[in-house]
């Protein structure tokens, strides 16, 4: 197992905000519970991955179509569903410092045993095993209770409470019986959707991987019942591998945990996570459940309607079961930081560059005059700038010398730097700097297209 510098969150943290990534949210007023905001450089890499991943698994498949569900449902969706009266973790408080942990992390922590969903066990456990307050060292508890997750609102002309959805997975199941009404889709096929979901987190942290308010790209994909699912199961984890190595992950900081099959819901036949070696250590990426026909079950006899589907060729109805691959997209993002973070040593020091792959790296190519002061030099850089950044995210910098553009522009992790000097004024030729190798070519302006189209894959 590889071991990340202790140190590394903290430098991405602040590569994060000091290069217009992801700052924390409200910050003028003091912050607000681990929420963040995604800057114009954060936003190009988000926007950039869930394109990724909308191409690879909606656009491009045959069986695979996509929806954009609200927020906001019919709170009876989360009856059926089971998040009301489910959906809980563990919480206790410290007496003494009124601190608030979640239960069954702070045992695994100090005894290794795992006590998820057995609430009866773990104030017990918290006092014989003398377990420490990590935040004041004492070890004084309340009881451990159930927290729902579910963030609470109101809604004009409806009485009743109503919640923000803490998965984007529940419109998919209520919009299904539209879908196979109104679109010509055939068993198997799934539904991918992309958005926010919001749980109220006992505790947030570690940057980006623990949110109350995140996103999440997920799919359901509907298969006959007596489908052979392990082998649909399969395809889709190895699909959901793969997506990682497009996030620029080496495969080394990958590894799945397998839900012990005691521990699984009564529905569930197999839950899988992908794990990632964050700097924090092992942690959930991922996840990918067969659900059998749990959920369109419910909700049929929840709801009153039929959601069966009707098999024309073999002229049968059935329920269809259902594989979920979920895809938390601020996790993708993390991933992404984590991988691309990179210190070289060179002749003057050293350089942090973020070596995303060219796929989802914010800017592909910077533009500089070699300097500001001459207009001519402007004027050609403006030139070719204006070549280049109708088919790729493009930044003209003029700011500081071409050493410390190109230091800034590696910590963005553009892929491409050119620079127009004296030279290109006479023969129309630029210098065009490699990211990685920092190996610098000289190209004529007229073939600059056809380098990117090579080079970026357009
Ligand atoms: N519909 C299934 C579902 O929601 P989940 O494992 O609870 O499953 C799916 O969540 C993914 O959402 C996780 O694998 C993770 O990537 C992401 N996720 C879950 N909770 C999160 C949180 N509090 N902050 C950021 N991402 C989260």
């Amino acid at each position: 197992m590889t071991k990340k510098p202790e140190d590394q969150m903290q430098k991405i943290t602040s590569l994060a905000k000091r290069r217009g990534f992801i700052y924390p949210s409200s910050e003028i007023y003091g912050g607000f519970a681990n929420s963040y905001s995604y800057g114009p450089y954060g936003t190009e890499l988000k926007n950039n991955i869930k394109a990724l991943w909308w191409k690879m698994f909606v656009s491009d498949r045959e069986d695979m179509i996509g929806m954009d569900g609200p927020i906001l449902l019919n709170p009876k969706l989360w009856e059926a569903s089971g998040h009301l009266t489910s959906f809980n973790d563990a919480m206790v408080d410290c007496k003494e410092c009124q601190r608030r942990f979640r239960a069954d992390t702070l045992i695994e922590e100090a005894t290794g045993s795992d006590l998820e969903g057995k609430l009866d066990e773990m104030s017990a456990i918290l006092i014989k095993a003398k377990v420490k307050c990590p935040e004041c060292g004492k070890s004084n508890w309340t009881e451990a209770r159930n927290f729902n997750m579910m963030f609470t609102t109101e809604m004009n002309g409806f009485d009743g409470q109503v919640y923000l959805r803490p998965e984007t997975a529940g419109s998919i199941f209520s919009d299904f019986k539209n879908i196979i009404d109104s679109m010509r889709v055939k068993v198997p096929f799934g539904i991918g959707q992309i958005g926010k979901a919001f749980r109220n987190e006992i505790v947030a942290g570690n940057f980006i991987f623990r949110l109350r308010e995140f996103e999440q790209m997920e799919i359901e994909y509907f298969i006959e019942p007596d489908a052979d699912w392990e082998s649909i199961f399969d395809a889709w984890f190895k699909l959901q591998e793969e997506f990682t190595l497009l996030l620029g992950a080496d495969k080394k900081d990958l590894k799945v945990y397998e839900h012990p099959k005691e521990k699984l819901s009564h529905y569930s036949k197999k839950t899988v996570d992908i794990q990632y070696n964050y700097p924090f250590g092992w942690q959930e990426l991922y996840g990918l459940a067969y659900r059998t026909d749990h959920d369109l079950k419910s909700h049929q006899q929840a709801s009153g309607q039929d959601l069966t589907y009707f098999d024309q060729v073999n002229n049968k109805r059935y329920l269809p079961h259902v594989i979920e691959p979920t895809f938390g997209l601020d996790r993708s993002i993390l991933v992404a930081l984590c991988s691309a973070y990179n210190e070289e040593k060179v002749a003057d020091g050293i350089r942090v560059v973020m070596k995303f792959p060219k796929a989802i790296a914010p800017i592909k190519i910077a533009v500089f005059p070699l300097l500001k002061n001459k207009p001519k030099l402007v004027a050609k850089a403006k030139e070719v700038f204006g070549l280049v950044k109708g088919d790729y995210s493009c930044e003209f910098d003029d700011n500081g010398n071409v050493g410390k553009r190109y230091r800034r522009q590696d910590e963005i992790g553009t892929p491409y730097c050119v620079t127009v000097d004296f030279d290109s004024l006479e023969d129309d030729t630029v210098t065009v700097r490699d990211r990685d190798s920092m190996k610098q070519e000289r190209i004529k302006i007229a073939e600059l297209g056809s380098y990117f189209d090579k080079n970026l894959g357009n």
